[in-house]
């Protein structure tokens, strides 16, 4: 049974403990130590799967969730964030991709927050596009993860995962 933490009322993205939590994801901005990437100990192999229980996640909230020793961000999107990711015309993007594409369920877009640019974790709902800046450089993500403005050549990875149902997932 997944737990959810608040860490800060007052914002809306907070962290996510899995159960029997090998770690609580790192300070928003902070860079993601690359040793965890390159050389994951026992306990990050351990969670090759993570399994993330959507109910415990409000409409405009995004959770960061700890998976092979990388944060996933599982953001449940509003009407309003999902209609501005599909409004946007390719035309406008540097690394083009719709938003059908990059969110098996509108109202579900999973990234790991990993800036693109040198791997700083961006922030949520921030930037023009309120998806994602990232304060390192000044990197901006849109609603769908997309890169919009700053040096990030790449939209934010989409990790493999699937609906095991209506309300949970499996990333891995
Ligand atoms: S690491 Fe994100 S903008 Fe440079």
């Amino acid at each position: 049974m997944a737990e959810l933490t608040l860490e800060d009322p007052a914002r809306r993205d907070f962290l996510y403990l899995a159960t029997g939590a090998v770690g609580v994801v790192a300070a928003a901005g902070a860079i993601w130590p690359l040793i965890n990437q390159m050389e994951p100990d026992a306990s990050t192999l351990a969670q090759a799967t993570t399994e993330v229980d959507l109910t415990n996640i409000a409409e405009g909230q995004i959770v960061t969730i700890k998976w092979q020793g990388k944060p996933v961000f599982v953001r449940h999107r509003t009407a309003k964030e999902i209609a501005d990711a599909r409004a946007t015309p390719l035309s406008e993007l540097k690394d083009p991709a719709t938003d059908e594409s990059r969110a098996q369920k509108p109202e579900w877009l999973i990234v790991v927050g990993i800036c693109t640019h040198l791997g700083c974790v961006p922030l949520g709902h921030q930037g023009k596009y309120e998806g994602w800046f990232c304060p390192c450089h000044g990197s901006v993500y849109d609603t769908a993860g997309r890169i919009r403005q700053g040096p990030a050549p790449k939209n934010l990875v989409l990790p493999p995962y699937k609906y095991t149902s209506n309300t949970k997932i499996t990333i891995g």
